[in-house]
């Protein structure tokens, strides 16, 4: 037991080798690898594949389609012990399992589970999701990229943007607005290949952090999809993009617990070889003092994130409790990388540790899968709706 186990419910022990699993490769194959992948904006193909030789890419997918059909307390625990290694490399396999795996799953056709599962389970195929636009993030139901039926086709027309995944991704969630005059419920959902024509990816974007996880807009040029690709009924594309948002944002609460872990590891090793006035800084009270809020919010939203996931495999309502651990973890891990950062001094500002890499890598959080204030607004709206008085 470390100070990393900040969990101590009682777990399957299926939960904790899975667990396991991943703490060793995380630490033995990706650790090395953060540094270069933030510094070159590289995309980690081999981690990428190993994750599906591990059954990563799998987790939200059922065994039927090659899937490991994972918990979601146990997909948590794996996305933190990556993150704890590499944040770039989570959101990788996040954002493949929460935003596109898990919502063909769930809305899916036989066909198209069929057709599209195996080959993003494996990690052969690279999922990703379209709702953001350039001009539409937080509103989510005021989408202008338009579908029209031509027949039994959809032509796509619009622009989508900031894609996790985009640059290299394989097949694509995408929303777009059918009838605007019915606002949410006008929003239909589409699973397709990406090369098909007419669709054309943007520059991949230059960002503060997570500079190995690529990210880039997609542009839909009159593009013609079949009925094979429509997700669900017309219609339903808000609907499964809120339930699949309220999956994803448990995944990026374990991302930034896991963020938050590597910039406490890195502080209290820093803050007990370095010495002032004396004695290692770890014993001088304003060290201490940041340290114990570390620890603190660390288990904080782990308990919040487990909780809230284990609601989920429980299958009650979770749609509150997931914006609480998204909104609780993604603060946390500002706070601990600005501590973390801070402890260190003038060398937490150079690129010689990795202090400033977690503090860029940790900011993303409180933004995607719905920000800090849509966050706060969901936990509001559930809390209202749930008071009986
Ligand atoms: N779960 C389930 N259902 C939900 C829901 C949720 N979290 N939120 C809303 N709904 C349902 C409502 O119950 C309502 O259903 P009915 O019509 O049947 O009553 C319907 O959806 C409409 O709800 P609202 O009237 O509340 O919708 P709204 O337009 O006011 O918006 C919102 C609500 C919470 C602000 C929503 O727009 C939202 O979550 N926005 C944030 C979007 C977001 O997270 N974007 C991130 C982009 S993805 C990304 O980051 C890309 C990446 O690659 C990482």
């Amino acid at each position: 037991m470390s100070w990393e186990d900040g969990f101590h419910f009682e777990l399957p022990d299926e939960t904790r080798a899975i667990a396991d699993v991943a703490r060793t490769f995380a630490q033995g194959k990706v650790l090395p690898e953060a540094a270069r992948l933030d510094r070159e904006h590289a995309f980690p193909q081999a981690l990428v594949d190993e994750m599906g030789t591990l059954g990563f890419m799998g987790m939200s997918c059922p065994e039927l389609y090659g899937g490991t059909e994972s918990s979601t307390v146990a997909y948590c625990m794996v996305i933190e012990e990556l993150a704890a290694a590499c944040a770039s490399t989570s959101i990788i396999m996040s954002a493949h399992n929460s935003l596109c795996v898990a919502p063909i799953a769930s809305f899916g056709t036989e066909a198209q589970k069929t057709t599209y599962l195996p080959g993003l389970a494996s990690g052969a195929q690279l999922g990703c999701f379209a709702l953001s636009e350039p001009g539409v993030g937080s509103d989510a139901a005021s989408l202008s990229c338009s579908v029209r039926r031509e027949g039994d086709s959809y032509i796509v027309q619009g622009a989508k943007n900031w894609i996790t995944n985009g640059p290299k991704a394989d097949v694509v969630v995408l929303f777009a607005m059918q009838d605007a005059s019915k606002g949410s419920k006008g929003v239909s959902a589409f699973v397709h290949p990406l090369d098909l024509p007419g669709v054309s990816r943007g520059k991949a974007e230059d960002k503060l952090g997570i500079r190995g996880s690529p990210t880039c807009g997609l542009t839909y040029d009159g593009v013609r999809l079949g009925k094979e690709h429509l997700l669900g009924n017309e219609g339903d594309g808000f609907r499964i993009a809120m339930q699949t948002l309220n999956g994803g944002r448990l995944g990026v609460a374990a991302q930034a617990i896991g963020i938050a872990r590597a910039a406490l590891r890195d502080a209290l090793a820093y803050a007990q070889q370095r010495c002032t006035f004396g004695k290692p800084i770890s014993q001088h009270q304003m060290i201490q003092h940041y340290l114990a809020e570390m620890i603190t919010r660390i288990d904080a939203a782990r308990y919040l994130t487990l909780s809230a996931a284990h609601r989920k495999d429980r299958g009650e309502t979770y749609i509150r409790e997931a914006a609480m651990a998204k909104l609780f973890a993604s603060e946390a891990a500002s706070y601990c990388a600005d501590r973390g950062l801070q402890i260190h001094g003038g060398y937490g500002y150079v690129t010689d540790y990795p202090a400033e890499r977690h503090l860029r890598d940790a900011r993303i959080t409180e933004i995607y899968e719905g920000t800090s204030e849509i966050q706060r607004l969901v936990i509001a709206g559930q809390l209202l709706k749930e008071w009986q008085g």
